[in-house]
């Protein structure tokens, strides 16, 4: 199926709730998450905080979330490596896919990582955002709907990414190709694209910044977070003021916060001190549970939706889908 059909939002939140009526049942066997998992939102990983998590969590779980009026395009950006964008991305958007809301994952990234998170089919003859990008190629075709997630479609990268920073630079408005490449189809059948960047400021990214309304910055709870975030700022401000003056930062999320070390609580209250609510409320804990879940293709919300990092990227999402835009 290559094309975003509607489907009935009914049947979603019965997927929902059957992931995780599983799910919260095997919540009591302690023995699934291993004691260097990470607390959410600082609180204690035992057993009963976990219970009393995925009873919240149970409840949430039939909560409607809000449709945004139109699209909602956003980059999940940051030069830094490995602060967690892929994780971000792959996670938001099963979490907002498993709560009825229809999903687009671009990987502009290409190491492929989230194409690999989302299971995406991919050999020689794969179509991948490559072509989308050098050559015109339309996005409807070549998206995949992500395996076991109804709702969820990702336009995976391949390897030919690697050289389309170079040969972009000779393409005529080489800055708004995939800008080009959403105009070309009708958004109304989806409620949010999230572009996974790779981690460099080149034309990847300006691409994704001129494509999108908003951009989500990940940062990683630990030294040097802050580290080239000026660097990052600038450059939105550059692409606002001459190519997306609709664009601005909507989001940051601290990833890998763990709460027993004062390093992390000093990022997280540095973060917050310099950015205020534009910082989600919700922390992504450190969590191994997030780190296996790639390995079998999989988002940490299918590999184990009642561990302390499926949670909190469900609570972050939530957070996202209560949000206006903020300009
Ligand atoms: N909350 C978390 N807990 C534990 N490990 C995590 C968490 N978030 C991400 N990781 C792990 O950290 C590593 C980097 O994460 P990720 O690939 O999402 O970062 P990235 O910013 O996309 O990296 P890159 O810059 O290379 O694209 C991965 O191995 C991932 O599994
Ligand atoms: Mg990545």
């Amino acid at each position: 199926m290559n094309s975003f059909v509607s489907q009935n939002p009914a049947d979603n939140f019965d997927v929902s709730r059957e992931t995780s009526a599983g799910a919260y049942g095997d919540l009591l066997d302690v023995s699934r998450e291993t004691s260097t998992s990470g607390s959410y939102s600082g609180a204690p990983d035992t057993p009963l905080a976990r219970a009393a998590r995925a009873a919240m969590s149970s409840r949430g779980q039939e909560e409607v979330w809000p449709r945004p009026e139109s699209c909602r395009v956003i980059s999940v950006a940051n030069q830094k490596g490995g602060v967690g964008k892929t994780t971000t991305t792959v996670n938001i958007a099963a979490a907002l896919a498993m709560h009825g809301q229809r999903v687009l994952v671009v990987d502009l990234d290409p190491q492929g990582n989230a194409s690999t998170a989302l299971s995406m089919e991919r050999d020689n003859r794969t179509r991948s955002i490559y072509h989308c990008l050098v050559e015109d190629e339309e996005i409807r075709k070549l998206a995949q709907p992500v395996p076991d997630i109804p709702n969820l479609w990702c336009a995976p990268a391949t390897i030919d990414l690697a050289g389309a920073e170079i040969e972009l630079v000779s393409l005529v408005a080489r800055e708004a190709r995939l800008k080009r490449a959403f105009a070309a189809y009708d958004t109304s059948d989806l409620d949010y694209i999230l572009i996974d960047c790779p981690p460099s400021l080149g034309l990847l990214t300006v691409n994704a910044m001129v494509a999108c309304d908003e951009v989500m910055i990940p940062i990683q709870c630990e030294y040097y977070a802050l580290e080239g975030l000026g660097q990052l700022l600038r450059n939105v401000e550059l692409v606002q003021s001459h190519l997306n003056p609709g664009l601005a930062v909507s989001t940051i999320l601290l990833t890998m916060y763990d709460g027993r070390t004062r390093l992390s609580q000093q990022v997280a209250d540095e973060v917050r001190s310099h950015f205020g609510d534009t910082v989600l409320k919700t922390l992504i804990p450190r969590s191994v549970r997030v780190s296996e879940a790639p390995s079998y293709g999989q988002s940490v919300m299918t590999y184990d939706p009642g561990s302390s990092g499926a949670l909190a990227y469900l609570e972050a999402a939530r957070e996202i889908a209560h949000r206006a835009k903020r300009h």
